[in-house]
C-alpha cells in the first residue's frame, strides 16, 4: 500500500452511480482519492454527486474540439493538472485517442456492463437481452487502443431472468459494478495488479469475483 492515497481522475457522461460507489469506498479503502471528475456533458447528475462530495469538476465538451486527439489531450491535461496518476472511465461514453494510453500507460480503467468479449459497445445490456443469453455480467478492464478490449482485471456473471427488461437487468448489473470497480481501483492504486500481455495478475483476488 502506498503511503498516501493515489489521486485518480474519474470520467463520466451521466448519472455517475459508479462515481458515487468510488467516492463512497475511498475513505474506507484509503488507497485512492478522486482528485477530479471530468464530464463530456454539462448538467449531468454525476457532476452534482462530485460537487456534493467537495470534489473538483470540469466539463470538457466533445463539440469544442476539432479532433478526438485534441479532445483527449484536453481531458488528460485536466487530469494532469489535478495530479491524477490514473483515469477511471465510469460510464464515460466517448472513445479516447491513443494519446491517452501514452500519457497514462496501463493506468486507464473502464467498467463495461457485459462479459467481454461478448457485447462490446454502447448497447451491451440491450444487446444481451436481444441475443437471448441467460448469463451476462460485468467486466472491469484496462483500456487499450481498441474499444472494450484491453486486459481484463475482473469479471463477474449476472443471470438474465426470463422476465428481465433492460432496466431491471441493468440495475442488477450496476449493483455488481458498484462493488467490482472500487475493488479494482483500490488494487490498482496499491500496485497490486500486474499486466502481462492480455493477463492481469492480482496479488490477492476479491473474494466474490470469478476473475
Ligand atoms: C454503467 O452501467 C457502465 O457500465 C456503462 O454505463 C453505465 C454508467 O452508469 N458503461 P453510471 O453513470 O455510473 O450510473
Amino acid at each position: 500500500m502506498t503511503d498516501s492515497p493515489l489521486p485518480i481522475a474519474v470520467l463520466i457522461s451521466g448519472s455517475g452511480s459508479n462515481l458515487q460507489a468510488l467516492i463512497d469506498a475511498q475513505d474506507a479503502a484509503q488507497d485512492y482519492v478522486v482528485a477530479v471528475v471530468i464530464s463530456d456533458r454539462p448538467d449531468v447528475r454525476g457532476l452534482d454527486r462530485a460537487a456534493d462530495a467537495g470534489i473538483s469538476t470540469k466539463v470538457v465538451e466533445w463539440a469544442d474540439f476539432e479532433s478526438r486527439s485534441s479532445f483527449t489531450r484536453a481531458l488528460c491535461d485536466v487530469a494532469d493538472c489535478h495530479g491524477a496518476k490514473g483515469l477511471v472511465l465510469a460510464g464515460f461514453m466517448r472513445i479516447l485517442a491513443p494519446i491517452a494510453m501514452k500519457r497514462f500507460p496501463a493506468a486507464i480503467i473502464n467498467v463495461h456492463p457485459a462479459l467481454l468479449p461478448a457485447f462490446p459497445g454502447a448497447h451491451a445490456v440491450e444487446n444481451a437481452i436481444e441475443y437471448g443469453v441467460t448469463l451476462t455480467g460485468v467486466t472491469v478492464h484496462f483500456v487499450d487502443e481498441q474499444v472494450d478490449h484491453g486486459p481484463i482485471i475482473v469479471q463477474e456473471a449476472v443471470r438474465v431472468a426470463a422476465d428481465d427488461d433492460q432496466t431491471s437487468l441493468h440495475r442488477r448489473i450496476q449493483d455488481v459494478e458498484h462493488r467490482l470497480l472500487p475493488d479494482a481501483v483500490s488494487a490498482f492504486a496499491r500496485g497490486n495488479l500486474t499486466v502481462q500481455g492480455r493477463h492481469v495478475r492480482w496479488d490477492r483476488m476479491p473474494e466474490e469475483a470469478v476473475g
